[in-house]
């Protein structure tokens, strides 16, 4: 994992060297200052000369001046440590976390069907921002305090070692005391916080669903559900940090008494030392400063643990981002050239899960002519769409094999495929954009023209020229402002701008009234004949003019034929014709086709 993540610095790494360097500067600055406040003090205050045999006190002005002089330079001099640390260190960690989002998104794109199953959209959503966040500021931590942090610890413990090891030996038990309350601490609010992650999944995935289905949340009324889910969240987040930061404050009063007991023991011991002869007042005082200094790293060196423990949680989750395979991907070798329109499954079985039982499709063979109109009907769950998506290898079979233009879709080029097999999804989504813009996602090089002839064909060219824009019209995000059948017989024309040899429309005119999806098909019989058609539908009306008609059921071919002919021998098939036609009265039909 931390390979993973670890590539994703480049570009800043000078930046990532640069922090600790500075931080370190700023250590040895600062630890500077204390030796020669101790040396001020004993050779410049308490200075004395040998006057007649007496020792007479007598300040030297020159070393105080001097020693004065070092400390503002050492000030200055952490002081541009510090902040030159704290500019680098935002730099890498800000950039690294650029690199993180920028290659989490590229991969993104690469992901299958199959992938983006796996991972949730709430869960792609949170690793992107929140988990990235945290693993930035952990760096950035990391960067400024993992090396300052316990060389400023060595640095003192060693300094006071040699003033004086017997004081020095009062705050290692200090030390040691705080060490073992803090490892306990940590371990606690661990447990808190990789728990906090989970939630945030929850939180995540409870605003994305209401925000991008507002509308059904409103035509329901079921805003109160949606808060009171959203609340439980909140809430369920709200605890757990309480919980763990509950922890950590406790440790605070903790870290006081400690340190004013050492400051006090030290002040104890020293005070008898000067009088003994053994310390001088310089020594103490500076001894003095590194205690504090000495427990306060303690203290930053426990809270970078906590991050550290909190950021590999968020780490492990953005590694298993980057590191999922596409589980579709170009062969070796990719085959540019589609012959014809002709589709071929093969003892074809296909399950969306390993685990899965049943199969969602279970040994299907069936041989399209290029050029062929095949309608495919079934209730819903039958795998209509399942199998239509195997086609432009959305999802690849588990066995046997699906062939077009006679050759096995794994071993086309994936974008060839796909410009030459146009699916219009059953779930269609339009983009922000003109309409013309959309349209241009099936072809970028589309003329108005082009566009204009295909949307005539998707019979969209009649409403789209009474916006006041035209096709310019502006669609907003997801396409709220069009009806549901004009969103889709934009998606259709989108399609049909690509000029497939295949194109598969899942239930695509399912909100289109009838006539004009008479229409609709009679321009394509029309216009583009040696297109293969494969048209799912739930209404008998939309396949029974079908070259030849496909009956789902679970997961299986019930039967292929003829309208006539299956509905001599396909009870499924008749009996829907019957109950869409004569027991629903879908009475429109007859006079269209
Ligand atoms: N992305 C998916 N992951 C797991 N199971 C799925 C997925 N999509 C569909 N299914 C399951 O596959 C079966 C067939 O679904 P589908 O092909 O969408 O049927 P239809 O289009 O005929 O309504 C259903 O049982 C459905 O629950
Ligand atoms: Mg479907």
């Amino acid at each position: 994992m931390l390979k993973t993540l670890a590539v994703h610095i480049r570009g800043y790494v000078k930046a990532s060297v640069a922090t600790p360097l500075f931080m370190i500067l700023e250590v040895i600055m600062e630890m500077l200052i204390p030796l020669l406040i101790s040396s001020m003090i004993d050779n410049g205050i308490n200075h004395t000369v040998m006057q007649n045999g007496v020792e007479i006190p007598s300040p030297d002005m020159g070393h105080i001046l001097l020693m004065g002089g070092l400390m503002l330079l050492c000030a200055l001099a952490a002081l541009l440590g510090g902040a030159m640390g704290g500019v680098f260190g935002a730099k890498a960690s800000a950039g690294f976390a650029r690199n993180l989002r920028a290659a989490m998104f590229k991969n993104i794109q690469t992901f299958s069907f199959a992938n983006i199953d796996r991972f949730s959209t709430a869960g792609l959503v949170t690793r992107m921002t929140t988990d990235v966040t945290n693993v930035q500021n952990a760096y950035q931590m990391i960067l400024r305090i993992c090396f300052r942090a316990p060389i400023s610890l060595v640095v003192a413990m060693t300094i006071t070692l040699l003033i004086n090891a017997q004081l020095a030996s009062i705050y290692l038990v200090a030390v040691a005391f705080l060490g073992v309350v803090l490892f306990f601490l940590i371990r606690k609010t661990h447990k808190y916080f990789t728990l906090v992650f989970e939630k945030y999944d929850e939180l995540n995935a409870s605003v994305q669903e209401n925000v991008s289905s507002i509308r059904v949340v409103k035509a329901f009324v079921r805003e109160h559900h949606e808060i009171s889910k959203f609340e439980r969240a909140t809430l369920n987040l709200y605890t757990l940090f309480l919980k763990a930061e509950k922890m950590m404050v406790s440790v605070s009063p903790l870290m006081m008494i400690t340190i004013y007991a050492s400051i006090i023991a030290i002040s104890w011991f020293g005070a008898m030392m000067i009088v003994g002869g053994s310390l001088t007042t310089g020594e103490l005082t500076s001894m003095l400063a590194y205690c504090m200094n000495i427990l306060m790293n303690l203290m930053m060196i426990a809270f970078i643990f906590i991050m550290i423990t909190m950021s590999l949680a968020s780490g492990r989750r953005i590694a298993q981002v980057l590191d999922e395979k596409a589980t579709i991907a170009n062969p070796e070798h990719p085959d540019t050239d589609v012959p014809d329109g002709s589709i071929d499954f093969e003892d074809v079985v296909f399950s969306y899960s390993e685990t899965s039982e049943k199969p969602v499709l279970n040994h299907i063979d069936l041989h399209i002519r290029s050029g062929e109109t095949i309608g495919i009907i079934g209730g819903t769950g039958s795998s209509k769409t399942s199998l239509v998506n195997l086609v432009a290898r959305l999802y690849d079979v588990n066995s046997g094999c699906v062939k077009v233009g006679g050759k096995d879709v794994r071993s086309y080029d994936l974008e060839v495929l796909r410009d030459k097999v146009a699916v219009v999804l059953q779930k269609n989504v339009l983009f922000s954009g003109t309409i013309l813009d959309n349209l241009r996602w099936g072809n970028e090089n589309a003329t108005e023209e082009e566009c204009i002839a295909a949307c005539k064909l998707a019979c969209a060219n009649d409403f789209i020229s009474e916006f006041p824009d035209g096709y310019h019209t502006k669609i907003e995000q997801g396409g709220t402002n069009v009806s549901g059948g004009q969103k889709q017989r934009i998606c259709i024309a989108r399609a049909l701008l690509k000029k497939p040899l295949i194109l598969i429309l899942d239930d695509s005119t399912s909100a289109v009234d009838t006539a004009t999806d008479a229409k609709i098909r009679r321009a394509f019989a029309e216009e583009i004949p040696d297109t293969t058609k494969l048209i799912i539908s739930q209404r008998v009306s939309s396949v029974e003019n079908a070259d030849r008609i496909v009956v789902m059921d679970s997961g299986e071919i019930n039967a292929v034929g003829t309208h006539d002919e299956l509905m001599q021998s396909c009870e499924i098939y008749s009996e829907t014709y019957i109950a869409q036609t004569v027991g629903n009265g879908d009475f429109d039909k007859k006079g269209e086709m």
